[in-house]
């Protein structure tokens, strides 16, 4: 009963969030932030490390691979406008999953996370089922047809437009066990779970941009969890967290508003 009722919040969430509500325009329906809302976005300090010793001492190793972590992670954006081309064979794609699936932690190594990767036809065929879910919403009378053909629809094509779809799921059964085992921290094996699916979805939004491809991350769940488990023939009860849409970057990065550093982290004890 309580995760029914979870569920419909969260369903009624991604309805609110499809009718463009001020504060998450940019998802569901979304169209650009307008500009008086943004500030330049400042580019992150950087310590140089460049000037090692470029000879192979372990420090050197160590430095060179921090500062290509930083570039990574700054180089990673929310891209909307996608195409279909690939820098990369998929063969490539598949690696940085796999990698993901590996090398990612999870509490107690639980290892609950599930990927699962629509390329090409695949990936047109998820966001055609997009539509189709949103097309019955207007049927029904939830989402205005006017907001529908001008907002939704051309976000969702613009979705379409891309190469792929990194679909993140957590599977419950491997929580369960750990719950009753572990009965002090019951409750915080699903937040656990949830943590261990962002750094998943993190890893892979980063790595898809060192690739070369621009990338979003939306949230059609729980509007689309039954088809899409139908189409695809996935464990029902695996829950749906988020999708992940990447393709040839066809946009800069938008303009990024930056809160102060300083009022962010607390550094106790720097030599
Ligand atoms: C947990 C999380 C959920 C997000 N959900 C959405 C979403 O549903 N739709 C969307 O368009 N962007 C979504 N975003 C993207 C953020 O709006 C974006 O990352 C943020 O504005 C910073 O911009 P950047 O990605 O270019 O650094 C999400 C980001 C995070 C980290």
């Amino acid at each position: 009963m309580a995760s029914r009722t979870l569920r419909s919040a969260s369903k009624l969430h991604s309805i609110c969030r499809s009718f463009g509500s001020t504060t998450c325009t940019r998802y569901a329906f979304a169209g650009p932030t307008p500009s008086s809302q943004i500030k330049r976005h400042l580019p992150l300090q950087r310590r140089s490390f460049s000037s090692s010793s470029p000879t192979s001492s372990p420090a050197a190793t160590t430095m060179s691979t921090t500062d290509a972590l930083i570039q990574a992670a700054q180089s990673r954006r929310t891209i909307y406008k996608l195409g279909k081309n690939s820098p990369v064979p998929d063969s490539k794609i598949e690696e940085l999953v796999n990698a993901a699936i590996l090398h990612v932690p999870s509490s107690f190594n639980t290892q609950s996370t599930r990927l699962v990767v629509l390329l090409h036809e695949e990936h047109d065929q998820l966001w055609d089922i997009n539509i189709e879910t949103f097309k019955g919403l207007v049927a029904a009378g939830t989402i205005p047809e006017q907001l529908f053909q001008n907002q939704t629809l051309p976000k969702l094509q613009g979705m379409k437009a891309g190469y792929g779809t990194i679909l993140f799921y957590e599977d419950p059964a491997h929580i369960g066990p750990f719950q009753e085992k572990f009965a002090i921290y019951k409750d915080l094996f699903e937040p656990w779970a949830e943590h261990s699916n962002a750094m998943h979805q993190y890893f892979l939004w980063t790595g898809l941009q060192s690739l070369g491809f621009g990338a979003n991350l939306q949230h059609y769940n729980p509007l689309i969890d039954t088809p899409v488990a139908q189409n695809w023939n996935i464990p029902t009860d695996w829950r749906l967290i988020s999708q992940l849409i990447f393709g040839s970057n066809e946009e800069a990065a938008g303009e990024k508003v930056q809160k102060p550093v300083e009022e962010r982290v607390k550094i106790f004890g720097k030599q």
